[in-house]
């Protein structure tokens, strides 16, 4: 994955799935959007299996990782039920997130610190079977240390403070993430970032080096709607007007 470029960029398509759910059936396909992000750039294909199923299904999580040659980065809470699924048909990588069943989003890191007993088993058992095991993390030392004395090779800094912060909060939030991502890098853990990431919050994460990986999901599959909503509405304009003019062709003949 990613030879010759330094910042991997994995594309998150929960919402693809949360559109598409919206109806049922199959459209907008997953499939689809995760070969639209490879072929636009993206180095990986991230999806969170919630508990309730909300967006993203089990046989999403199989079909992105039997039918797409992207590496799969499967974000899951940590309980049996997640693990049982991770393992029968390990994706190359796993993200754990802590989950509510009431929020929108995931709206902070980990707590490695509380949760360390409960997660080794996860770390080990996961890693064991070949997984990239990443925690999700406050941009905190203390959570950082706590992921490196689980064995878990990668941390994941939540970008999610800094993207909503303004002005000096925001440059405060970042200067917690470069010295959380500095302190990643010094006790040897594979740094990622990631969560509320849009076109204005991008650079300054970007530009730090111990970083290599950024997840981004919302910003990007609503900005697609901006960049893709003219040509869908001109096809649909061009579909109707054909039809219209063949009808009107067939009645006067
Ligand atoms: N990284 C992790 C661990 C996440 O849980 C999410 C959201 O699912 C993201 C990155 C991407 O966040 P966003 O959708 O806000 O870009």
């Amino acid at each position: 994955m990613n030879v010759g470029r330094q910042l991997r960029l994995g594309v998150n398509i929960d919402h693809v799935a949360t559109i598409r759910n919206a109806r049922g059936g199959r459209h907008p396909d997953l499939l689809r959007a995760a070969r639209l992000a490879a072929q636009a750039g993206a180095d990986g294909i991230t999806a969170h299996l919630r508990e309730d199923r909300r967006h993203i299904s089990d046989e999403d999580i199989r079909r992105l990782r039997s039918e797409i040659d992207l590496p799969l980065n499967m974000e899951m809470a940590a309980t049996d039920e997640m693990l049982q699924i991770a393992l029968r048909d390990p994706p190359h990588a796993v993200c754990m997130v802590p989950e509510k069943r009431e929020e929108r989003t995931t709206e902070g890191g980990l707590d490695v610190v509380a949760g360390f007993n409960h997660l080794r088993d996860f770390v080990e058992r996961l890693g064991g079977a070949g997984i990239r095991v990443a925690m999700f993390v406050e941009p905190d030392p203390a959570q950082i240390d706590a992921a490196k004395a689980l064995r878990a090779p990668v941390v994941e800094l939540h970008t999610g403070a800094y993207c909503t912060a303004e002005g000096a909060a925001r440059e405060a939030e970042l200067e917690r993430i470069v010295a959380a991502a500095a302190h990643a890098e010094a006790v040897d853990l594979e740094c990622h970032a990631g969560h509320g990431l849009g076109f204005d919050t991008v650079g300054p994460v970007a530009a730090i080096a111990a970083i290599v990986e950024l997840n981004i999901g919302h910003f990007l599959i609503g900005e697609a709607i901006f960049g893709g909503l003219q040509s869908a509405v001109k096809r649909m304009r061009a579909f109707m007007d054909e039809a219209r003019a063949e009808a009107l062709g067939e009645r006067r003949a």
